[in-house]
């Protein structure tokens, strides 16, 4: 039931999503630059890869796929001079501007991939994530890749305003999410309660970025899931509640991509919301949403 349910659903949103899906051609990775340069790539072409390096960044390379289980064993790797990282991670990450003095907040932050992106461009990162595994093996992860200025806060992000409201110029929020970008097959762990209580929990959370976010900074909300209900109705609902709160387009420099959907069900979000970007599964790409927010004074 919940499959054809899933099924329906994402076919309403873009049926080339399902045939995408399960299809897994190529990995991408990026470079640490707390440990790793230009070198890093010729040290892999060394061990006979051919990494392709995006358009739209210096340090971003793909693979395809039969390579991921060796190069694990690449000196790159074992050093921690590369990130293994999907691309739409790494493209969201990369989409928020961080100026070199900027305090960035990372609102749902384990395993750490975006943290450490951000940890080479800000002055400093509070990294908050509440589940305890979770956040010892992000903490590990950050000594393993050589950060020195990332703070880490076994915290719950829906509460993180209240001790520090407008401090932080740049604020992400990778939220917690039903991650259908994930689903390869078979509907296991999937159903409408779980897409309802994530909503929730979302909007509870993308409160908490926004007002922990400086006036005149940026936030980037995202998801690895199409549901509506947890992505455009999470912006709508950010917009309905705060009037200075402003979407900006995002520009993607590739094809897989769509705008925000405005009508969903019985629901009819604000326009603003088409200046979202859905990510579509396609290469090294999983599905994907984000939003950029800016906050007005
Ligand atoms: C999509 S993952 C984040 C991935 C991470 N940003 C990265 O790029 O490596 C979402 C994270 O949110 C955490 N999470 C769940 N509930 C949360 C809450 N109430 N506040 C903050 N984080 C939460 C989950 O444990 C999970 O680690």
């Amino acid at each position: 039931m919940s499959q054809e349910i899933f099924e329906e659903r994402i076919k309403k949103i873009e049926p080339k999503i399902l045939e995408n899906l399960a299809k897994k051609e190529a990995f991408s990775f990026r470079i640490n630059h707390h440990r790793g340069d230009e070198r890093t790539i010729q040290s892999l072409k060394d061990e006979g890869f051919e990494p392709q390096r995006v358009a739209w960044a210096e340090d971003v390379y793909v693979l395809p796929m039969e390579d991921r289980k060796r190069i694990v064993k690449s000196s790159a790797y074992t050093k921690n001079e590369i990130y293994i990282q999907n691309l739409s991670s790494i493209f969201a990450a990369y989409s928020l501007r961080i100026d070199p003095d900027d305090w960035v907040l990372d609102l749902a932050a384990a395993p750490g991939g975006k943290s450490l992106i951000f940890s080479e461009k800000a002055k400093k990162v509070s990294a908050v994530e509440p589940d305890k595994g979770r956040y010892f093996r992000m903490r590990r992860n950050f000594k393993e890749h050589g950060v020195k200025n990332i703070q880490t806060y076994n915290k719950d992000g829906r509460f993180i305003y209240k001790s520090c409201p407008g401090w932080f110029d740049k604020v992400f929020l990778d939220a917690p999410c039903s991650s259908e970008a994930h689903i390869d097959g078979e509907v296991t762990w999937w159903n409408l309660r779980r897409v309802r209580r994530f909503s929730k929990l979302q909007k509870e959370l993308i409160v908490s970025a926004f007002e922990s976010l400086k006036e005149g900074g940026e936030m980037i909300y995202a998801t690895c899931t199409f549901s509506p209900e947890e992505n455009e109705e999470v912006i709508d609902f950010l917009l309905g509640r705060y009037d200075n709160a402003e979407v900006v387009k995002v520009e993607a420099p590739f094809e897989n991509v769509m705008e925000g959907i405005r009508r969903w069900e019985e629901k009819v979000y604000s326009d603003e919301v088409k200046k979202s970007l859905r990510i579509l599964p396609h290469g090294a790409f999983s599905g994907f949403f984000m939003a950029k927010i800016k906050k007005h004074s």
